[in-house]
């Protein structure tokens, strides 16, 4: 699997001053094989309404810098994961997954002999938050979240309003026909130990996201691998970026004009690799299909439009085994 991995040149292994002119168009333009990279703090909005709807057409992945979150809160949204990670097994187990998909989680996947370790919870609307799924340690968690959650919700809803713009409609559509404030923000803490052995590479098994849109904030450690023209691709590491990936209904309500990028999440050999998603979707008993203001007789609708929770649930069956033991 190692070789199959791009070595192109990247903006990581150019010199800083170059890599602060990628974050540019210009210079990006040039480099079509990597993942763009979006500077938000432009003040031109046409630009970045072009820039991040034609990411989403191309690659349905791209790198935000200058994206309004605060760099001290994004560290501590690092530092109060890692100290939930590191607390002994009996304290994690506190805030166990049990019917639900929410909660801690260590599974053993026998077929490709690896762990898989992660915390999942909702971060919004207030209404479906179950605070047993949170950690009472460490004690900051609870306020480090909520207040990351406020910065991503603002992010989430100028991304969307920029890709409204960009398919022609209202800016507030994208974000109405998730629910407004009813739509779902859930984050997912990925832990990926180091693995030496050869046979033991992935973490995370190839897949689209079900949701709408996901907004990642990774360690340093890179993994993460996009496919695209037959290859996988490394996502490089920026100190500072958000990763936004396009999922499933944002693919189809836009009738495939975004693509639902696959990707996958690669280990490490010797570092611990650490992975915060925060997805974004609609509410349950919303309708999802492609938009009518984006349909006609020209482009007739490709998909069916499904009760998001029934997609979900279609969607999880049709998964896990065998999409794990085909890689
Ligand atoms: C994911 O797809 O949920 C995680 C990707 C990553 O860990 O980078
Ligand atoms: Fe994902």
């Amino acid at each position: 699997m190692e070789d199959e991995r791009n070595h192109n040149i990247s903006s990581s292994s150019l010199p800083s001053f170059c890599k602060q002119l990628a974050s540019s168009s210009t210079l990006r333009e040039s480099m079509e094989l990597d993942i763009p990279i979006i500077d938000l703090s432009v003040s031109n909005e046409e630009l970045l309404v072009r820039e991040v709807t034609k990411a989403s057409e191309g690659w349905g992945i791209f790198q935000v810098v200058n994206h309004g979150i605060p760099m001290a809160l994004m560290r501590q949204l690092q530092v109060v994961g890692k100290q939930f990670f590191d607390l002994p097994e009996t304290e994690k187990e506190a805030v166990a997954q049990d019917e639900d998909i929410e909660g801690y989680k260590k599974n053993y996947l026998d077929g490709i002999k690896a762990w898989d370790e992660h915390l999942f919870h909702r971060l919004s609307p207030p209404s479906i938050i179950n605070y047993k799924y949170w950690p009472k340690h460490p004690p900051q968690y609870r306020e480090v979240n909520e207040d990351y959650t406020t910065h991503v919700k603002k992010l989430t809803k100028k991304i969307l309003g920029w890709l409204s713009e960009g398919l022609g409609l209202p800016s507030v559509t994208l974000t109405q026909r998730l629910g407004g404030e009813m739509a779902q923000y859930l984050i997912r803490v990925n832990y990926y130990q180091p693995s030496s052995k050869s046979e033991l590479v992935i973490g995370g098994a190839a897949h689209t996201d079900i949701g709408a849109i996901t907004l990642l904030v990774p360690n340093e450690v890179p993994g993460l691998q996009v496919f695209k023209d037959e290859k996988w691709l490394d996502v490089e590491y920026m100190d500072s970026a958000m990763v936004v990936f396009i999922g499933d209904q944002l693919m189809r309500m836009t009738n495939g004009r975004f693509k639902n990028v696959l990707h996958r999440a690669m280990l490490d050999k010797e570092r611990l690799r650490i992975s915060w998603p925060v997805f974004v979707s609609p509410r349950d008993d919303m309708l999802v299909g492609p938009l009518p203001e984006l349909t006609g007789d020209e482009n007739p609708p490709k998909f069916e439009t499904l009760v998001f929770k029934d997609y979900t649930q279609q969607t999880l069956k049709s998964w896990a085994v065998e999409k794990l033991y085909s890689l």
